[in-house]
């Protein structure tokens, strides 16, 4: 049987936290998820949280209209998200938990508390040809609710995974395998993600069930120490370029 293809969707909600700690475009979150595209993402995906303190309104529109691969809108289930996504209509929406104190998504959904909301949700958003996918925790109780729901992709939270070491981690690992293969059972697309770095990645992308990775923090984290000589290097040549004219004159 031939191996199914595993997407990657690059996360680029950090390339929008230091432009905004100075306030002005750069580094521009846009730029970022051409380069990411060019690079082999399969799709870029922003959080747009409620106090918009990385993603801003106008980036995902920008996105939206400029970039070649899909959007994936990770978002709060809350009125004002979900006529934001309805207007923008991005590819795909994930939803996920939001606390405003966080520093970033802890835990997923408790689809199984808020059924009656969530249902209403993914309809409005299915209805629009949006792919709804629901942020969970690695457990059968919750797949069978984002099931019934009618959501047709879940993503599963690999934070604990990647937080814990040794035996803990190889539980949780447990965990995920055993909820994607579920997951698939019972008809859901599979996804992962949450605090991925190189050495984690690879015993999740190594489950069969799971189809899209989405990751972020690590990966920018990354971009800015090995893309750090190339941006010296440039600014040394910029600057004695300048000195060289100078002295010519
Ligand atoms: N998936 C979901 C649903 C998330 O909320 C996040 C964080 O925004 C990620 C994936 C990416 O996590 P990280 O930035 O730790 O790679």
């Amino acid at each position: 049987m031939s191996k199914r293809f595993l997407r990657l969707g690059v996360n680029i909600d950090h390339v929008a936290t230091v432009r905004n700690s100075r306030g002005g475009e750069h580094p521009d979150p846009i730029r970022a998820a051409q380069k990411a595209i060019v690079a082999g993402a399969d799709g870029i995906t922003a959080h747009l949280r409620e106090d918009r303190r990385h993603i801003r309104d106008k980036d995902i529109t920008r996105l939206r209209d400029s970039i070649k691969k899909p959007l994936n809108l990770e978002m709060a289930a809350t009125h004002e998200m979900i006529e934001i996504a309805l207007d923008v209509k991005p590819n795909a929406v994930c939803i996920v938990p939001e606390k405003r104190e966080e520093q970033t998504t802890e835990g997923g959904l408790d689809v199984r508390a808020n059924k009656s909301f969530l249902s209403e949700f993914v309809e409005r958003l299915c209805k629009a040809d949006i792919r709804v996918s629901l942020f969970i925790e690695p457990c059968s109780k919750q797949l069978e609710a984002a099931r019934n729901v009618g959501a047709a992709v879940v993503e599963l939270h690999t934070g604990r995974y990647c937080d814990t070491s040794g035996v803990f981690r190889r539980e949780e690992l447990e965990r995920i395998e055993q909820a994607a293969i579920y997951a698939d059972n019972i008809g859901l697309e599979c996804h992962a993600g949450h605090g991925l770095t190189f050495e984690t990645v690879g015993p999740i992308a190594s489950i069969e069930a799971v189809v899209e990775l989405n990751i972020g923090h690590f990966l920018m984290g990354e971009a800015m120490i090995t893309g750090l000589e190339h941006a010296v290097r440039k600014m040394r040549m910029v600057m004695d370029e300048a000195r060289s004219r100078k002295d010519s004159t």
